[in-house]
């Protein structure tokens, strides 16, 4: 594989898939492999379309080091299949709704962001929107989890 394209998928694409996207760009780049990974997010939901990240997201990731101020929500479409080779869903039912919308055919790898990682025994990357700042601090030390996994795993697939 000449060159890998990542999108991260949750449900408002203002909490968990930007914070994905922003983490996974930061290894990519300190790995060396920006121009050969393409990373970006996306929502299966419509409510957000256009805004930036949730105030609580932005705010632990930069408390972490990662800056995700200058992303903006989108719904996923069914182009993203065309455009992605990994389509990763933070939790089931974002993984439902991807399978739902996925092409016959389509020679891709769409799977829980969180299955990249052995041994975790966690799924998914719960939801914090209703939740406390302890939810939101909990995204950012799940995706950085799987962040250095799935660079890993692509790592050794590019050639
Ligand atoms: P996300 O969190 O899927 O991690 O972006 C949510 C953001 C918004 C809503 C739900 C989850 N919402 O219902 O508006």
């Amino acid at each position: 594989m000449q060159k890998a394209r990542v999108l991260f998928v949750c449900l408002g694409n203002i909490c968990r898939s930007p914070t994905a996207e922003g983490i996974f760009r930061h290894r990519v780049t300190q790995a060396g492999l920006a121009d050969r990974i393409e990373i970006d997010s996306a929502g299966t939901g419509d409510w957000h379309i256009g805004r930036q990240p949730d105030p609580r997201a932005r705010a632990f990731a930069s408390e972490a080091g990662y800056s995700i101020e200058d992303l903006r929500a989108r719904q996923v479409s069914a182009g993203d299949f065309e455009r992605f080779d990994y389509l990763l869903a933070m939790d089931a039912q974002n993984l439902a709704d991807l399978q739902a919308m996925q092409p016959p055919g389509w020679d891709g790898s769409l799977e829980l962001f969180l299955s990249f990682v052995p041994g975790l025994g966690l799924r998914e990357v719960p939801d914090p929107y209703t939740g406390d700042d302890d939810d939101f601090r909990d995204v950012i030390r799940l995706v950085e989890q799987g962040a250095d996994a799935l660079l890993e795993t692509i790592r050794r697939r590019l050639d």
